[in-house]
């Protein structure tokens, strides 16, 4: 049988709280699902505020359009990421300034943070890659000192932790993304964690069409109307339902997956350290939410090779990022070869094991199999 790359995680609730969204007769935005699920997530995480949106993606450009950035900001975003992150910002004109990642975690280099501030510099995005944290203390004292806000791309970090608090709760504004290759999903989905209570009532704003329609909910005004810019940022009360079976059952989709991560690096462990692939680092201070697997090869030849050896026993392994300073967008920002040294290496290197919620252990253990046989 293939072994496919990903398959969305299923708990069981998720048709049965959708008949209920529709039975209550409300399946657009903030309905009875929404408010569970943004209840959960604030309690669960110590969040003073979390709004729901459509995507990762959306939540990023709300952060952009709640920093007010404009033409000639400069926004610091590791090059190593999905092209989100940073196209928010760039949709409100600031210019990318990519930073380089640490060859153990992935995560944006916090020793080369501060020699890319600017008096321009309006914001730091950074990204817990497979959701193991960056380095916060040092990222925060630096963005602290330096007076610019620090937006947490928390993509595939929901509910994993650095130094014993949960990722997303450090900077002014963070993002998660639903999407089917998440942990937790709604198929198309994400939120934005409100950490600075600066920003709640502007985000309710922008994400409600501009309008004061969250306060008139409340009682707090007796109409409402166009206060500010806006758009459209809030999910069906439908894909609610469906994430909130989800999120309630996060201890066993988590166990799960760690289960299945455990059990790759254990078995792989002595294979990788054979064949010189270098296996992911998660320091001691920092609890993972168990979202990727990924594997170091020693260099682009053999990632391929791996892939083609792979595919050749029906098993699809897939990498990403390539480096945003060298994409065509990169390029015209003045990205060039050699900015992003660890990026541009690791890119080639770095391929993603199949690992999903429900995977069961006889796909695993022919990825295994087909791995083991593969010599570097
Ligand atoms: C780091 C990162 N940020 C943002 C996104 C975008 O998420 P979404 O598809 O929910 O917009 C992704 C998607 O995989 C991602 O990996």
């Amino acid at each position: 049988m293939p072994v496919t790359f990903n398959k969305p995680t299923r708990v069981g609730k998720e048709f049965e709280y959708m008949q209920q969204a529709l039975r209550n007769d409300h399946i657009s935005g903030d309905g009875e699902f929404s408010k569970k699920c943004h209840a959960l997530l604030e309690d669960a995480l110590g969040v003073p505020k979390v709004l729901l949106t459509t995507s990762c993606t959306h939540a990023l450009e709300m952060s952009a359009l709640l920093l007010e950035l404009k033409d000639g900001d400069e926004v610091i975003v590791p090059s190593f990421t999905f092209v989100s992150t940073i196209n928010a910002f760039v949709l409100r004109g600031a210019k990318p300034v990519f930073a380089d990642i640490r060859p153990d975690t992935l995560n944006l280099d916090e020793s080369k943070l501060e020699a890319l501030i600017t008096p321009r510099t309006r914001a730091i995005v950074v990204v817990h890659y497979a959701g193991v944290g960056c380095e916060m203390d040092a990222i925060m004292e630096i963005a602290n000192r330096r007076g610019i806000p620090v937006v947490e791309d928390n993509a595939h970090g929901l509910f994993a932790k650095y130094k014993g608090k949960y990722l997303g709760t450090f900077g002014a504004l963070a993002t998660q993304s639903f999407h089917e290759t998440k942990n937790f999903t709604s198929g198309e989905g994400g939120a934005l964690l409100i950490n600075d209570p600066k920003y709640i009532e502007d985000a309710e704003v922008l994400r409600e069409k501009g309008t004061n329609r969250s306060r008139f909910f409340r009682g707090q005004v007796d109409k409402y109307t166009w206060v500010n810019l806006g758009s459209s940022y809030l999910p069906s009360d439908m894909l609610a339902a469906f994430l909130l079976a989800q999120l309630e059952e996060r201890e066993q989709i988590q166990a799960r997956r760690q289960r299945i991560w455990e059990t790759y690096y254990k078995e792989l462990s002595a294979w990788a350290e054979e064949n010189h692939v270098q296996m992911p680092f998660v320091p001691a201070h920092c609890e993972q939410p168990y979202h990727i697997f990924y594997l170091l090869f020693p260099n682009l030849e053999k990632r391929q090779a791996a892939i083609n050896h792979l595919k050749k026993h029906d098993i699809l392994a897939v990498f990403h990022y390539l480096p945003l300073h060298l994409s065509p967008m990169g390029e015209k920002y003045g990205g060039r070869p050699g900015d992003c040294e660890v990026t541009e290496r690791v890119s080639d290197q770095l391929l993603r094991l199949p690992f999903y919620t429900n995977m069961t252990d006889d796909d695993q253990a022919q990825v295994i199999q087909a791995l083991k046989k593969f010599s570097v």
